[in-house]
């Protein structure tokens, strides 16, 4: 991560971009001030929504800005991160800290699970504030298309939280690509086997009906927000919501958007038009509530510009993609990462932009000579993002790239309560032409009041 907030006024920040004109339209407010001044320094004003968990390293990491107001539900998960940043003003909901220090606030960092993204993304858009937000960007593709049509109409600089996205190895990996290395690319086999355990809840199922005493230090309805009202369990809160399926999007969705970006971006995939599930053990009643013990998703993409169709095929769980021909039989392929097969050669990679990419057998990548880099490499995630912010121009992985490779994971996800159909889906009218069941899981029912 970069520290150096770098010094600039009104003048460097012009020099920066090329289109100055088409800039005046998504210019922060810190930079001009309210009323068209510049602003007493160049720090952003940031505020963080959910900072216990990945929300702690997310506040670290732009902590070289103004911490002004920081909001968790929970004040035991978020007490390193109030306590690291005593200037900060605390809050418990974050409409309320919305409301008081609108003012202040130039931009919000997001880490709550992921049924709260949406609402909490939203608001802050709408009232004009930068938004990073953890992956996946929403729990629901309604609330990605929502996400996605707020951004566009506040013009705010926008950043999903997949940080593989700034690494030099996804570039690596699309350098590669691009070059022809493993010359057209027809199937992909992505995986991820970790916290079996977290993601397959159907052991606690029975466990739902135990009374327990909301912590003192835990507001329990805000932890819901959207979703319906059911008893606080601790088996919930926090971390384990991720194979609750009200709450998270089990394995697929909480990997999908660092384990499949690297081709989703070199291959530029775009909405899939065929999704197919098969799942281990499935039974309906328990699938909807909780991720199941394997999954294996095959998504089917159409040729798109010089690409012919690809076939990406997604295994969790128990669920494990065969060896590849290419790699030797004594070498393990990638548990969390991906195999991509071309007509003139595979490449495996691992988690968070293609980390480890490698040509295989071990003899090819020997003998190659890597082509020329032609993508510029960035500082680091977050600092991509105030950049950004800084420039007025898109993060690497605004809303509209992270919420298109977010709704990868959502498919998957309705798909797995169908399984063995093959589910045609019309991205751009965000509907499947032959399941209306499963038209009806695009849009979840919100809790009163918390709608978006
Ligand atoms: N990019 C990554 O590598 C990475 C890693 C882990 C988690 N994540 C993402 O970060 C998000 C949080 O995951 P986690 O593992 O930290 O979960 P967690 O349950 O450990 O922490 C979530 C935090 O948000 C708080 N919170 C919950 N609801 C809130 C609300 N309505 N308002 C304010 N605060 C609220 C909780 O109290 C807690 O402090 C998820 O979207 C997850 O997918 C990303």
């Amino acid at each position: 991560m970069s520290t150096g907030s770098r010094r600039f006024n009104r003048r460097s920040f012009l020099q920066t971009t090329s289109a100055a004109a088409a800039v005046f339209t998504i210019v922060p407010r810190h930079v001009f001030g309210a009323e068209g001044q510049p602003a007493a320094n160049d720090k952003l004003n940031i505020a963080g929504i959910g900072v216990g968990g990945q929300g702690e390293g997310d506040i670290q990491a732009v902590s070289s800005q103004n911490i002004v107001a920081l909001c968790d539900v929970d004040s035991q998960r978020a007490a390193k991160s109030f306590e690291r940043n005593p200037g900060a003003k605390k809050y418990t909901d974050f409409r309320k800290m919305l409301d008081e220090m609108d003012k202040q606030i130039d931009a919000v960092v997001i880490a709550t699970p992921d049924h709260t993204h949406a609402v909490a993304t939203i608001a802050a858009m709408k009232r004009g504030k930068h938004v990073y937000c953890e992956k996946p960007l929403a729990h629901s593709i309604y609330e990605v298309r929502q996400i996605q049509k707020v951004a566009r109409e506040c013009k705010v600089i926008t950043q999903l939280g997949n940080q593989g996205h700034s690494s030099d190895s996804i570039r690596t990996f699309c350098e590669w690509i691009w070059a022809g290395t493993i010359g057209k690319v027809t199937e992909v086999h992505a995986c991820c086997d970790a916290f079996k355990d977290v993601y397959c809840q159907v052991r606690n199922l029975s466990r739902r009906g135990e009374v327990h005493q909301v912590p003192a230090t835990f507001d329990w309805d805000l932890w819901l927000g959207p979703v319906a009202q059911r008893a606080y369990n601790p088996m919930y809160a926090p971390w384990n919501w991720r194979g609750w399926l009200p709450f998270g999007t089990g394995a697929l969705g909480d990997w999908i958007c660092h384990v499949v970006d690297p081709v989703f971006w070199a291959l530029d995939l775009g909405a899939p038009s065929r999704i197919t599930a098969e799942v281990m053990n499935y039974d309906p009643v328990a699938q909807s509530e909780v991720y199941p013990e394997g999954a294996q998703i095959t998504f089917e993409f159409a040729a798109r510009g010089e690409r012919g169709p690809v076939k990406l095929v997604w295994y969790d769980g128990n669920k494990t993609a065969p060896h590849p021909a290419d790699l030797e039989a004594d070498r393990n392929p990638p548990t969390v990462g991906a195999v991509v097969y071309g007509d003139k050669g595979t490449i495996t990679y691992g988690s968070h932009g293609a980390g480890g990419v490698r040509l295989v057998p071990e003899a090819k990548m020997k003998d190659f000579k890597a082509p020329e880099q032609k993508l510029p490499r960035v500082p680091g995630h977050h600092q991509d993002w105030l950049n950004a912010i800084r420039e007025g121009r898109p993060a690497g992985s605004n809303f509209e790239y992270g919420g298109a490779l977010s709704e990868l994971g959502l498919l998957g996800v309705i798909a797995i309560k169908f399984p063995g159909k093959s589910l045609e889906w019309d991205g751009a009218k965000m509907q499947f032409t032959n399941c209306e069941e499963a038209n009806k899981m695009i849009t979840p029912t919100f809790r009163e009041g918390w709608s978006v």
